[in-house]
């Protein structure tokens, strides 16, 4: 049968107290009437020590008092009934040196209970914590493991008594467990995640901390490790993830749906100009001579068209993309450059200005992504110009690569409303009648997610100005 509490095993002995508390009953009795009855020359009374060792084990600590009060008076009333009240006799002698040998014993035992009590409660507290707890050797052999060990693997004690705790759960290190116990050896205590199997056969991702014990001497004895279970933490966190990738998927899609416009011209212009310039190298060709010279230099435009309509489709179908997040050093620049040159369109459409002061900005992050943040926010600001009547309509992008680096967009138009200026970061907050309410909120999981920070305020001058920082490469890369 499996011991399933090792530890209440260590502090609990077989024998049963019920005799035991008998023979120290009988012991104390006999010791009392040898003592009265006999005249033996030695101090029969010692013996009581014995009885006092005994009830260590079986006594609390007021226990242990009333059986030290107990031999003290039982002496004392032996020695009356056999010698009377002569204190002149060697049996007074025997007395005192008995009293004195109860008394020394008593305190002591009493000492040693207490630090026993002490010791079982601590291992209690071990036992409850939900933590699992297992110390091993320096060879990872195992020689203690909690009760929480056995319900977060599924292994008892005895099972793996004396195993490597890394064969039994096949753990994996981030990098390996020499690393790990270099680290060890050098810092006394090592912290990581580590992924390991249980007993039936499921993975098992625990936070592990490790601290060296070493002996008097300094030299190290074990390897007291505590692991704590963060799999659904983990797997909360990985489906959040999958959340975030899918919703920020979704909303590049109503994206390039408001912008399908201008993508239908962008591509319908080329094709346009391909057509005529086809037609147009017909004729050159159909020329008695026919001039090619003219058609080969009608070929040259029709290639470049041709490019341009597949650069427009290479950028819908990266913005279309539904891909796993993907963190790449990239320069900043290009994604604002690129972000324009997708909005363009709707820029000329409501007549908008745009003024950039940009610089090579190095970030690490993922390309797409970032590029939604900025369309989105470009779009916000169109959007805010375009629902008023002023003429002049600018829009300015600002690239600081100061550390972190910050992006902002400018706008002058009419600025942040009273009724989203504290909130407008939530989800389906908008003042638009079509708009979701979905794009600051998504720029703000994305910059979140990149470790950077983004807000927006009114400008002095009138329009509104909204800017996200992103670590630069130098500082994610020294991490
Ligand atoms: N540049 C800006 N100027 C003025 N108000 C703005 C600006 N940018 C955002 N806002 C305000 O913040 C609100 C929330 O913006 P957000 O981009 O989250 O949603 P939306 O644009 O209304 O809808 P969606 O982006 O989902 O189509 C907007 O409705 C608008 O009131
Ligand atoms: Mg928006």
């Amino acid at each position: 049968m499996i011991n399933k509490y090792p530890f209440a095993t260590l502090l609990s002995s077989g024998v049963s107290h019920v005799l035991l508390k008998a023979l120290i009953l009988l012991a104390t009795l006999a010791i009392f009437i040898i003592d009265t009855l006999t005249y033996l020359d030695i101090a029969v009374a010692v013996l009581y020590v014995v009885v006092i060792l005994m009830g260590i084990r079986l006594f609390s600590q007021k226990g242990l008092l009333l059986m030290s009060i107990a031999s003290i008076v039982l002496t004392v009333f032996a020695f009356f009934l056999s010698h009377g009240i002569d204190f002149e006799s060697s049996a007074f002698a025997r007395c005192l040196v008995s009293l004195a040998a109860i008394c020394i014993t008593s305190a002591l035992a009493m000492g040693n209970k207490s630090f026993q009590d002490a010791l079982k409660r601590q291992v209690q507290i071990l036992g409850q914590t939900h933590d699992a707890i297992v110390l091993t050797d320096l060879q990872d052999k195992i020689e203690l493991w909690n009760p929480g060990a056995t319900s977060l693997y599924g292994w008892h004690f005895d099972e793996v008594k004396g195993r490597s705790s890394d064969d039994i759960l096949a753990t994996q290190y981030p990098s390996s467990r020499a690393e790990a116990k270099e680290w060890l050896t050098s810092h006394d205590q090592w912290e990581g995640e580590l992924t390991q199997i249980g007993k039936d056969g499921q993975p098992v991702i625990v936070s592990s901390r490790w601290s060296l014990i070493r002996d008097n001497q300094g030299h190290p004895t074990r390897i007291l490790i505590t692991n704590n279970d963060v799999t659904d933490h983990k797997q909360a966190d990985a489906a959040l993830h999958q959340a975030q990738t899918e919703l920020a998927h979704a909303a590049r899609l109503s994206t390039l749906g408001e912008l399908a416009a201008s993508f239908s011209h962008e591509i319908n212009q080329p094709l346009a100009s391909i057509t005529t310039t086809g037609e147009a190298s017909l004729r050159w060709l159909k020329r008695d001579p026919p001039d090619l010279v003219e058609v080969s230099d009608c070929m040259n435009r029709i290639i470049n068209e041709a490019r341009r309509a597949s650069e427009v489709i290479k950028r819908i179908r990266n913005l279309a993309r539904k891909t796993e997040q993907v963190h790449a050093p990239l320069d900043l620049q290009d994604v604002v450059k690129e972000s324009l040159a997708l909005v363009e369109r709707e820029l000329k459409a409501e007549r908008v200005i745009v003024k950039t002061q940009l610089k090579a900005t190095p970030v690490m992050g993922d390309y797409i992504q970032l590029q939604q943040v900025v369309i989105n926010l470009l779009l916000n600001a169109i959007q805010a110009l375009a629902s008023t009547e002023q003429r002049y309509r600018q829009i300015s992008i600002v690239l600081s690569d100061a550390n972190p680096a910050v992006c902002t967009v400018n706008d002058n138009g009419p600025g942040l409303s009273q009724e989203v200026a504290g909130n407008m970061f939530k989800a389906f907050v908008t003042t638009k009648a079509t708009g979701m309410g979905m794009g600051l909120s998504i720029c703000r999981s994305i910059i979140d997610m990149h470790g950077g920070a983004i807000k927006a305020q009114n400008r002095e001058e009138g329009g509104a100005s909204v800017e996200f920082t992103l670590p630069r490469l130098e500082e994610v890369s020294s991490d």
